[in-house]
């Protein structure tokens, strides 16, 4: 299986040869970093449609971490281009860190259509280093499809633990590996390559919920789903919060 998988790999790599020759002269990430935020303006709204029901579900009970004064103060990292601004609650304060900076003139106009939300500020930072963000100063801190992207895992979580006030939780939605022997996994494990390399960084088989039961939270909600999503490959899914 491990060799037939390596075949479909070279011939799945050699079908965008193009792509790979941009990264081997070293310009594909630039341009990847350019054009990245454009699919993901296409790619949210079709997300956003078929994922409703699910992001309102998860999202309704963010209120109950607002601080003593009834406002919630939110930290979105990786927020692309402000795809979940319309669940977020009424008057919530919002900072977002995202470390691609393409996105801003996409979240500049997410922003303008958010005007029950109160933004703090955009940051360009990775999650993995969120040194401006004090410790214990969110109430809630949100991503979605994050995960499969960052570096390391362990040091992005230890992050949002560290910014997240006691009491406070940890929001996500994130696609995720397959089972192991089905078809989607062995799909999963072909494309792979390619994906993370067309998708600025995207792993399709990551094991997500290992880092999140590892992380040092005290409480755990996590469900695993097959989200209604058209694109196949995705469609396994986890989401749910972890509480400081
Ligand atoms: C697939 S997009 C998802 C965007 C948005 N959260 C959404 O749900 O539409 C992945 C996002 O994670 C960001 N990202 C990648 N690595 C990251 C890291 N180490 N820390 C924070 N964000 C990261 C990317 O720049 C991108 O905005």
């Amino acid at each position: 299986m491990a060799v037939l998988v390596s075949v479909l790999q070279l011939a799945v790599s050699l079908s965008v040869f193009p792509v790979y020759l941009l990264h081997f002269l070293g310009l594909w990430n630039w341009i990847c970093k350019r054009f990245f935020p454009y699919f993901m303006v296409r790619f949210t709204e079709s997300y956003n449609k078929e994922m409703a029901a699910k992001k309102q579900e998860l999202f309704s009970s963010l209120q109950q971490f607002a601080g003593p004064s009834g406002r919630l103060t939110l930290m979105e990292i990786g927020c692309g281009t402000g795809a979940n601004f319309k669940f977020y609650p009424e008057g919530c304060r919002v900072t977002c860190i995202d470390p691609n900076p393409n996105f801003e003139k996409f979240l500049i106009s997410s922003i303008a259509q958010s005007r029950h939300l109160h933004f703090d500020r955009f940051l360009v930072a990775s999650g993995e280093d969120m040194h401006h963000i004090a410790d214990n100063s969110m109430d809630a801190v949100v991503c979605t499809l994050v995960l499969c992207s960052v570096q390391n895992q362990e040091k992005f979580l230890k992050e949002v633990h560290r910014v997240l006030r006691p009491g406070g939780a940890f929001y996500f939605m994130e696609h995720v590996a397959a089972e192991p022997s089905t078809w989607n996994f062995f799909w999963q494990q072909v494309l792979h390559p390619t994906w993370f390399l067309i998708f600025d960084g995207c792993h399709l088989t990551r094991e997500s919920w290992r880092a999140l039961e590892a992380a040092s939270f005290s409480k755990l909600h996590l469900q695993h789903l097959q989200a209604p999503l058209s694109w196949k490959i995705v469609r396994p899914h986890i989401l749910g919060y972890a509480m400081k």
